[in-house]
C-alpha cells in the first residue's frame, strides 16, 4: 500500500522565517502613502505612482507585486486599484484607519521585538525602560510612542467593540465605566449602538484629556465623559456605573495587580452590576489560538508581569474577587476572542 501521509517539508518554515518580509511590505506601503496615493487616483498605473511617491520604478515594481499578491491591491490591466481591506482601513483620514496601528507595529513593537532573546533571558520589557520608568503608559514615555499607541488602540479596539455590541446586549444597563478605556473607542461604538447608554473613560490624566477631545471631535460629549484617575493607585473607582469594562488591560499585568483591579471593579458596582473582560484568552491547556498565545509573547516585550491569562485564570480571580454567574462569549475580532461576562 501506498502511503498517504503528507511529505515533511520546510515550506511552513520557509512561510514562518519570511513572515517578516510581508509586515514589513505593509508598514513600508502604509509609511510612504502607497494606498493614500492610490486612493487619490482611484486607479493608479505604476508611472503615476513613480511621479506620485517620488520612488525609482524598481522598487515600486517590487513593492506593487508584493502588495498585490499579498491582497492590499487589485491589478487590472495596467492599472492598480485599493482592495478591500486596504481602501477600507489603509487609507488615512477614515475613523476606522488602521494604519495607525501598523505605524506603531513598525516603530516600537518591530524594534522591541528584535530583541526579544534579551525579554526571555531578563524577564523584563523590550519597548520601554523599566529600570526608570513603572509601565508603559506613564506620560515619561516617549512621546513618539504616546502619540502612536492610542490611536493604534483606537483603530484596532473600534472593531472589538462593534463585536462586543453584537456578543452581549447592553440594552440592560445605564452607565458604563470603561477602565483604562483610552480614548474611548468601546463607549463610542458601544454608545451609537445603544442610543440610551451612557459611558466614562477612566484612564491616566494625560490619556483621559485625549479622550475628551476625541468624544467632542465625534459630537459625543454629552454621553461620554472623561474621568482622569490611576486605577492602580485609587482606592476607588468613579462610582454610578452599572457595567464595568477592562478591555486589553489585565493581559497587561501581574496576578496579584489584576485581582486588585477585579475587587475594585466589583466595590464600584451595585449589586446585579456586571463587568466584562474582553481580551484575547489563552485556552486553558494554553495550547493557542495562536493570536492569544503570540499576543501573550508580546505582553513580555511590552509589560513587566502581563500575560495573557487563561479562561480558567480570570474565572478564578473573578470568583476570588466577588463575582458570579460567569459566562465566556466568544467574540471575532482582532483584539479579542471573548467577553467574559460576570454578575455581582
Ligand atoms: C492596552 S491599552 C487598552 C485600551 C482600551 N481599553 C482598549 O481596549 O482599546 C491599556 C490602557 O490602560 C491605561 N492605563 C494604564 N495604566 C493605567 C493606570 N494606572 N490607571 C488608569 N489607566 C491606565 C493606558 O493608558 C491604556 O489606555
Amino acid at each position: 500500500m501506498t502511503s498517504t501521509v503528507a511529505p515533511v517539508t520546510p515550506i511552513p518554515l520557509m512561510e514562518l522565517t519570511t513572515g517578516f518580509w510581508k509586515f514589513k511590505a505593509l508598514a513600508a506601503a502604509v509609511d510612504i502613502g502607497l494606498f493614500a496615493a492610490v486612493h487619490r487616483r482611484g486607479e493608479a498605473t505604476a508611472a503615476d505612482l513613480v511621479a506620485d511617491l517620488g520612488l525609482e520604478p524598481r522598487p515600486l515594481r517590487m513593492l506593487l507585486g508584493s502588495c498585490t499578491a499579498l491582497g492590499l491591491l487589485d491589478k487590472d490591466g495596467r492599472g492598480y486599484r485599493n482592495a478591500p481591506p486596504a481602501a477600507e482601513f489603509l487609507v488615512p483620514g477614515g475613523e476606522r484607519y488602521f494604519g495607525g496601528f501598523v505605524q506603531y507595529s513598525d516603530r516600537h513593537a518591530y524594534p522591541a521585538w528584535g530583541r526579544l532573546q534579551e525579554a526571555l533571558r531578563t524577564n523584563a520589557p523590550t519597548t520601554w525602560d523599566a529600570s526608570t520608568q513603572d509601565s508603559a503608559f506613564v506620560a515619561e514615555t516617549s512621546s513618539a510612542i504616546l502619540e502612536n499607541f492610542w490611536d493604534a488602540m483606537f483603530s484596532i479596539s473600534s472593531f472589538t467593540a462593534d463585536a462586543l455590541a453584537d456578543a452581549h446586549d447592553f440594552g440592560r444597563h445605564r452607565r458604563l465605566l470603561d477602565v483604562g478605556g483610552g480614548m474611548g473607542p468601546f463607549p463610542v461604538g458601544l454608545c451609537r449602538r445603544y442610543p440610551h447608554l451612557r459611558a466614562t473613560v477612566y484612564d491616566l490624566p494625560h490619556i483621559a484629556a485625549k479622550a475628551r477631545a476625541k468624544v467632542e471631535g465625534l459630537g459625543l460629549s454629552d454621553r461620554i465623559t472623561a474621568h482622569g484617575g490611576d486605577f492602580l493607585a485609587d482606592a476607588e473607582f468613579p462610582a454610578g456605573h452599572d457595567v464595568v469594562l477592562l478591555s486589553m488591560i489585565l493581559h497587561d499585568w501581574d496576578e496579584p495587580t489584576s485581582r486588585a483591579i477585579l475587587r475594585k471593579c466589583h466595590a464600584a458596582l451595585p449589586s446585579g452590576g456586571a463587568v466584562i473582560i474582553c481580551e484575547l484568552v489563552l485556552d486553558d491547556d494554553e495550547t493557542g489560538p495562536l493570536p492569544a498565545a503570540m499576543m501573550g509573547l508580546n505582553m513580555l516585550v511590552e509589560t513587566r508581569g502581563g500575560h495573557n491569562w487563561t479562561d480558567g485564570e480570570y474565572r478564578d480571580w473573578l470568583t476570588g474577587a466577588g463575582f458570579g454567574d460567569i459566562r465566556t462569549v466568544p467574540m471575532r475580532a482582532a483584539g479579542a476572542n471573548a467577553a467574559i461576562i460576570a454578575v455581582k
